[in-house]
């Protein structure tokens, strides 16, 4: 895993466009996984920037997002694709027809979840994968204890993590129990190269157990230690419990 370090959440999102954005000019036929949340807000509001600047074109660009809740209407405001129209899609000339999300309001889950993984592998699956993580260690929606075996499956999402996306809900009651998600083995098989961007002192255990701990279900972002092609961009506070050997390491690979 290459480890970058930087300041601080402008810093990160910064970095994680300038990366990508490198990639998007080089092909722009590029198929980008892309991941909802508070950690990518600051990438996608640097693309937009790009974009309306004229130095980034996205009409070529395909997407695949990484997870939805189950039941939540596409329009509704905290579905996933609500946050996707409103923070890139409707910002930037991406064609609808090149966005993908799984659609988790129907009534078939199962043969959506199929359909999703032979989407991706028909783009010739996924080019740069934007990951962010859980405080409990999950990516995309893979919770503890998850499978890594599988593709893209409904899940139960775990209690810890209910609680944490409350914030974007009214109440308790209203945040989705279950979703559908890219599976480990979605991510680790399809994705060329993955981006997993983390900020905030709530990451830092988890970022420290998936750059130094075990691989193991009990952590579904250590799988990530088996992929050949890893960036993890973190700021300081959620890189705090890191070695100093790995924040050395990822200022020698930065060049800063
Ligand atoms: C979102 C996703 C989740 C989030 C994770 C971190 O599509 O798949 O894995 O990346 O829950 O969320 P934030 O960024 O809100 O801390």
């Amino acid at each position: 895993m290459r480890v970058i370090v930087v300041e601080d959440y402008a810093a990160l999102s910064q970095k994680a466009a300038s990366l990508t954005a490198d990639q998007i000019r080089q092909n722009p036929r590029i198929v980008l996984g892309l991941a909802t949340g508070s950690t990518p807000l600051g990438l996608y509001q640097e693309w937009v920037e790009m974009y309306k600047q004229g130095t980034l074109d996205f009409s070529r660009v395909r997407t695949f997002n990484l997870d939805e809740y189950v039941g939540l209407a596409p329009e509704h405001e905290q579905s996933y694709h609500t946050y996707m129209q409103q923070n890139l899609f409707s910002q930037v000339n991406l064609r609808p027809e090149h966005t993908h999300i799984p659609s988790a309001y129907q009534a078939d889950l199962t043969q959506v979840c199929k359909e999703y993984d032979e989407r991706i592998e028909a783009a010739g699956g996924i080019d740069i994968q934007i990951l962010g993580i859980g405080a409990n260690g999950h990516i995309g929606f893979n919770e503890p204890g998850t499978d890594p075996g599988i593709g893209t499956h409904i899940v139960q999402l775990a209690e810890t993590t209910i609680q944490a996306n409350s914030r974007f809900f009214a109440r308790l009651e209203e945040v989705p129990g279950q979703a559908v998600t890219m599976g480990i083995r979605t991510i680790m098989k399809n994705s060329r190269q993955i981006l997993l961007l983390a900020y905030g002192e709530e990451k830092a255990e988890a970022v420290r157990r998936m750059i130094h701990g075990d691989i193991s279900a009990n952590l579904p972002a250590s799988y990530l230690q088996l992929h050949p092609s890893v960036t993890v961009i973190v700021e300081k506070k959620a890189a705090h419990l890191l070695d100093e050997i790995a924040c050395g390491t990822a200022d020698a690979l930065t060049g800063r």
